[in-house]
């Protein structure tokens, strides 16, 4: 069988918005039995807080849509760029620091905006929930569920 689809989320704490797109989109890829051919991490530009599981806030909104969040968190590396078929990140920062990790400019069409994948939502970012409410939680979960079937549609093309 050929080599797995590789797919990493990138936020800037690793902790909120990458790993809810890691367990929605892991959700969404077992419903359609591609486990085996999509591997799916995430990663954050900033490495405060490496080794942590998700924020409480973020676990909590998931669970009551029935996602289970226990990813541990990492900081992104250059090597990521190498390793994944797509990186796919939250907002124009992570945009500016992932390519600033790509000094020769050879990876630039595998960094997208997750949003480029949302087809119900008009926003252009996942914003940062970190510092405020819980609706924050919400439109993360929203724009992620919505944006994860974009990114479902797109990996089949590739797999196909
Ligand atoms: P995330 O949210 O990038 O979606 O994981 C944040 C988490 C932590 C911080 C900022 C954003 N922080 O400043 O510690």
């Amino acid at each position: 069988m050929a080599s797995p689809f590789r797919l990493l989320f990138v936020c800037l704490g690793n902790i909120c918005r990458s790993p809810a797109a890691e367990g929605v989109m892991r959700s969404l890829i077992e419903a359609e039995e591609l486990a085996d051919r999509v591997v799916i991490r995430s990663a954050g530009t900033g490495g405060w807080h490496a080794g942590k599981l998700p924020d409480q806030r973020m676990r909590t909104a998931a669970q009551n849509r029935g996602y289970d969040l226990s990813s541990r968190a990492r900081q992104v590396t250059e090597n990521d760029l190498i390793d994944y078929d797509l990186v796919l990140v939250m907002d124009q920062q992570n945009l500016r620091d992932l390519r600033a990790f790509d000094r020769t400019s050879q990876f630039g069409s595998k960094i997208r905006l997750f949003c480029e994948f949302c087809t119900d939502h008009q926003e252009s970012e996942v914003p940062d929930p970190y510092y405020g409410g819980e609706q924050g939680f919400e439109l993360v979960l929203d724009l992620l569920e919505d944006g994860c079937r974009g990114v479902l549609a797109h990996i089949r093309s590739t797999l196909a």
